[in-house]
């Protein structure tokens, strides 16, 4: 045992495994052991391990100039070229960029980024922002007060009500839809409890919504049908903007350049990280379209300065690594390839709707659930979480890297550069941990009759 404290992680169970190294779409523990990392480490790995480009950039770059910040006047090459290259690419008017380290923190910069903005509009009353339940923003003071899971809520005493975070309906139709409702009235349900919600609140207090695409953490929930156009045209009634959390979609994860392009959504705010720098450095941007940044930059010139920001905002590195992921993203058409795998393995899991521990398979693209069920009839799910740790740990015995989402949902987010051979052996590997469960779950009689 280490003096580690591990993030998200049970104190008591600690240390279960040693990554040692990666390469391609596999890690290998200490023992040696080879792994398919089904899940792109924590969704981010998009281009695999051990790129060689991406570390020679790396090198290069920390010769030439480790370290500038961008504070007061100050700036360097790699962060202007990473900025512009970011704002012409977002489905965005004159998007300005921010940059940070984390999903979490340019989360945390866009809170106080809409608070300066109504703010400098003379709105200052306009201060809350409507988050979805079962929704992963962060863990951060503001970005946790935005997430919507239990665990990251609990004993932390966040100042959710303080900072205005409200919160309604996921959307998880297949947990929430009720017993014959299609997804459309499902859809419309859930914007008809958004405007009870914005009428009790009143307009003119509310700021932002904000969303992630296809949810990840939550346990991967893709929107059903017509969920966006209902959201939509209820935050339009009300002038609510739009914000939309990349940090997992991004990047061609769903099989385009941006969740927001796969989903025709028109976000005024964009929260960027992972596959941005595909996890070579840690790197994040929190953006905004012109229409919100002259405003905030005309208030910043009264003030004499902008007042937020990080020493590591721009870090050189970081901004460079990232700039040479876009590049080869762009050069090897890795979103066009993330697109015709992401069908191949939606696909190829569908047959596993089959099993007998599996409620639903949904996904969408690159990014993939399973929902493991005691009765896939009533949808009964198992108590605790313990039924999706056992197949988590089915699966890594059997090579492959999975993780289990609270609810017992197995998630799958493979690097996008994965092949359809290393997509066969994923599903195989998969069915293989999938059945060693459902062995257990017979043996200790957790199936209902
Ligand atoms: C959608 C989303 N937003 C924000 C974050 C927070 O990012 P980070 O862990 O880099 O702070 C995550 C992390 O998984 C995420 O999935």
């Amino acid at each position: 045992m280490t003096q580690m404290i591990y993030p998200t992680t049970d104190p008591a169970f600690t240390e279960q495994l040693v990554i040692e190294r990666g390469e391609g779409v596999y890690v290998y523990d200490d023992t040696g052991k080879q792994y398919l990392e089904g899940l792109s480490g924590l969704w981010c790995t998009s281009l695999g391990y051990g790129n060689e480009e991406l570390v020679e950039t790396a090198a290069a770059q920390m010769r030439k100039l480790t370290y500038s910040h961008l504070f007061g006047g100050k700036t360097h090459p790699a962060a202007m070229q990473l900025a512009d290259e970011l704002a012409a690419m977002v489905p965005m008017a004159d998007a300005r960029v921010f940059l940070g380290s984390s999903g979490s923190d340019a989360n945390d910069t866009l809170v106080k980024l809409l608070r300066y903005y109504f703010s400098a509009i003379g709105q200052p009353g306009r201060y809350k922002i409507i988050a979805r339940d079962r929704a992963y923003h962060g863990v951060t003071v503001a970005a946790a007060s935005l997430t919507g899971l239990p665990a990251n809520h609990a004993h932390f005493g966040l100042p959710a009500e303080a900072l205005g975070v409200l919160r309604t309906g996921s959307a998880h139709f297949y947990r929430d839809g009720l017993p014959g409702e299609s997804e459309e009235a499902f859809s419309r349900r859930r914007a008809d409890e958004l405007e009870a919600l914005i009428q009790a609140q009143g307009a003119d207090s509310i700021a932002a919504f904000i969303a992630e695409p296809v949810s990840g953490a939550g346990g991967v929930i893709v929107p059903p049908a017509g969920y966006y156009n209902e959201i939509r045209a209820v935050l339009d009634r009300h002038g609510i903007l739009f914000w939309d959390d990349e940090v997992i979609c991004g990047f061609g994860r769903l099989g385009s350049d941006f969740g927001a392009t796969a989903l025709d959504l028109q976000p005024s705010m964009m929260a960027l990280a992972k596959g941005l720098s595909s996890a070579y450095m840690p790197i994040s941007a929190a953006l905004i379209d012109g229409q919100m940044y002259e405003p905030v930059a005309q208030l910043g010139a009264e003030m004499g300065v902008f007042g937020h920001g990080y020493t590591y905002s721009g870090h050189p590195v970081a901004c460079a690594v990232a700039s040479k992921v876009l590049e080869i993203y762009r050069r090897d058409d890795i979103f066009a390839h993330a697109a015709a795998m992401g069908r191949y393995l939606q696909d190829s899991l569908q047959p596993l709707c089959e099993h007998p521990l599996v409620g639903e398979v949904r996904g969408m693209g690159m990014i993939a659930a399973l929902e493991l069920v005691a009765c896939k009839e009533t949808r009964r799910p198992f108590a605790g979480n313990s039924v999706g740790a056992f197949c988590q740990r089915a699966c890594q015995d059997a090579g492959l890297i999975v993780r289990a989402l609270g609810g017992n949902s197995i998630a799958l987010c493979p690097p996008l550069i994965i092949t359809r051979p290393q997509v066969d052996e994923l599903v195989d590997k998969l069915a293989a941990g999938l059945d060693q469960t459902l062995a257990h779950v017979k043996r200790e009689n957790l199936l209902s009759d």
